[in-house]
């Protein structure tokens, strides 16, 4: 489905729940967040089950991802009474994709790093949002400077114009952890061993005292190329 405008009905900076249910009313059918298990993709869940806000979840399980998310996941669903959306790349591109350039390609240029994500996320992502009105991630601002312009809500032009929630966007470190801690959600193990940002296990690394959040994804890339093609 297709939408041609984009906007909030108040001028205020809205809150993070008040983007979700007016993005969810304006994508005008079924609404998923694409959930990573981070901090963020938890605290969104938490948001909408509290205001009662219709939310589908979907997770990509790109093969790569460290035992900590699926431990995490399991928590979440448990903990929410969710029933998680899994999806997968296809396997034959996976096969071809090993048997190829071997395991660990991604490391040896950033087209092989694009050819990867493009296989184990990007894919899965277009079938996962077959069917959807509108999708929802946990990105804020303050993350990269490649998110410096998120909207709260935004017409996804990558995925056919379908509405793209971020009801997180304004969001600091700080405002994220304070909900974390006062609303007890479930945390991924590796935000507290020193990983601000997680993805698949052998692109995320910790990062050091005073580092951006993101230093730790694909750690040998510069900055602006740090986009796996989830988010175009
Ligand atoms: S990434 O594009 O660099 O991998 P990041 O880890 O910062 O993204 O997450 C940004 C948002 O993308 C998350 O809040 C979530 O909405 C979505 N996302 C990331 N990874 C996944 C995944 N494996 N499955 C579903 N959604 C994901
Ligand atoms: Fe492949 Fe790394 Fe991208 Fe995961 S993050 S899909 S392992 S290149």
């Amino acid at each position: 489905m297709g939408h041609t405008a984009a906007r909030l009905t108040t001028n205020d900076p809205p809150a993070a729940e008040e983007i979700l249910r007016q993005g969810i009313a304006q994508a005008g059918g079924p609404v998923a967040l694409a959930c990573s298990f981070s901090v963020e993709d938890v605290a969104v869940i938490d948001l909408a089950t509290r205001a009662g806000l219709p939310l589908g979840v979907f997770a990509i399980d790109t093969g790569r991802l460290p035992e900590e998310t699926y431990i995490v996941a399991e928590t979440v669903s448990q903990r929410y009474g969710l029933s998680i959306e899994w999806y997968f790349p296809q396997a034959e591109a996976v096969q071809q994709l090993e048997r190829q350039k071997g395991l660990f390609s991604f490391r040896e240029s950033l087209e092989n790093r694009h050819q990867c994500c493009a296989v184990r996320k990007v894919e899965p992502l277009r079938r996962a949002l077959s069917g959807l009105s509108g999708w929802v991630t946990g990105m804020r601002r303050a993350q990269s400077v490649t998110r410096n312009d998120i909207l709260p809500i935004e017409v996804d032009r990558a995925h056919d114009g379908l509405l793209k929630i971020n009801p997180l966007c304004d969001w600091s470190e700080r405002q994220l952890w304070d909900y974390a801690r006062e609303q007890r959600i479930p945390i991924h193990k590796l935000h507290r061993q020193g990983y601000p940002s997680i993805g698949c296990a052998p692109c995320t690394r910790a990062v050091k005292e005073g580092e951006d959040v993101r230093a730790g994804r694909w750690w040998w890339e510069n900055p602006e190329h740090k986009e796996c093609g989830l988010h175009r």
